[in-house]
């Protein structure tokens, strides 16, 4: 997608040395800069201070960084190793896992001479596949977006959380994507970006890709969806998930579930796009079994921006040493969920319809 008028990815191989290229996000909207990260203990860095971040991304970067990993030690502890270290980096976001298992599996079956070729080509398939699926989610979406935005004689309004944009996937992005191929198709939209509070993810990086693509789009205060919602100001609701349960249940970033019973109260239909890599088919229960991942508090006392001449400046916002708490994430139940937009199609969030859509992977 455009970043700065220029078509980019979030993640790319190094073809002159031995690593990955990725985009700094803790800089964004304010420098656009690349990161070059040369080996697993700098992906564990890129991923825990989240200069990569999004659940797909996370993933992505993570094979990378078994890759790297192997290309110094390829033998099976170091490879035991390294998944532990990378798993660690952050808990909530199954597609990790669901990346370092895969990769693990291949890597454990080859002999020890190939395993760093073979890494390096499996990271590299893992990549395109999530660009394939990110795509498909956003065609199944945008059929979705489209079909409401017909109805209406102005722009559809669609209120998103977070960033599940491309910038936290290879490309596209899962929530984002919808609204892009639709807006490509020439549906009407704009869009309610959250903030989200504290690391402003929807603020700094869908604000910045939206205005890349030219998306009418306004910021908002976290807590102002719901009365925009009663004043009948938003048509649809899509955010992303970094971890669904097979019941449908979804967890994604901290906010998201009141906007969901926001949504509920005023019959506003609320989806989640997410792709199968984010579906943990071992759990029913989010509340009960989804780790949720605890943030530094710094992260809620003290916030981070652009000052008047250009400087990238962080300011603290309450008084010092004040407690504070900063859980990332939160847990939408999925009788509040109006349907689940995958790579195969939209579904119900339930367990039924989720075992009905993926056979393959529900066991
Ligand atoms: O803490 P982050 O920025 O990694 O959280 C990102 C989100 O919560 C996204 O909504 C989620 O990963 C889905 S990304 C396509």
């Amino acid at each position: 997608m455009r970043l700065n008028g220029r078509e980019t990815r979030t993640i790319w191989r190094d073809d002159e040395g031995r690593g990955v290229w990725v985009i700094d996000q803790t800089l964004l909207p304010h420098r656009v800069a690349t990161r070059r990260l040369e080996d697993c203990a700098a992906v564990e860095t890129a991923i825990r201070d989240m200069v990569v971040r999004g659940a797909p991304l996370i993933g992505v970067t993570g094979a990378w960084g078994l890759a790297l990993a192997v290309a110094d030690d390829p033998g099976d502890a170091a490879i035991e190793a390294a998944c532990a270290r990378l798993l660690a980096t952050r808990p909530t976001a199954v597609n990790l896992r669901w990346a370092l298992e895969r990769l693990r599996a291949w890597l454990l079956a080859t002999a020890v001479a190939e395993r760093y070729a073979v890494a390096c080509a499996a990271a590299e398939r893992i990549a395109e596949a999530d660009v394939a699926t990110c795509a498909t989610i956003g065609d199944h979406g945008a059929a979705l977006i489209k079909a409401a935005a017909q109805r209406l004689d102005r722009p559809l309004n669609i209120l998103t959380h977070c960033n599940a944009g491309w910038l936290a996937t290879v490309d596209w992005g899962t929530a984002l994507a919808p609204v892009y191929k639709a807006a490509r198709d020439g549906a009407k939209l704009h869009v309610w970006v959250d903030e989200t509070r504290p690391r402003n993810q929807g603020a700094s990086l869908t604000a910045c890709e939206l205005q890349g693509e030219s998306i009418p789009h306004t910021v908002i205060v976290d807590n102002a969806g719901g009365h925009l919602m009663q004043r009948g100001l938003v048509d649809l609701v899509i955010v992303g998930s970094d971890r669904t349960t097979r019941a449908g249940d979804v967890c994604n970033k901290i906010g998201t579930y009141l906007k969901a019973l926001a949504a509920h109260d005023n019959k506003v239909p609320f989806y989640v796009a997410l792709p199968a890599s984010t579906i943990d088919w071992r759990i029913s229960d989010g509340v009960a079994d989804i780790p949720i991942e605890t943030r530094d508090p710094r992260e809620v006392t003290h916030i981070a921006g652009c000052a008047a001449d250009g400087s990238l400046v962080e300011i603290r916002l309450t008084p010092q040493d004040v407690a504070a708490r900063n859980d990332a994430f939160d847990v939408t139940p999925a009788r509040l969920i109006s349907g689940l937009i995958t790579e195969r199609g939209i579904c119900a969030a339930n367990a039924d319809a989720l075992s009905r859509m993926f056979p393959d992977l529900a066991g």
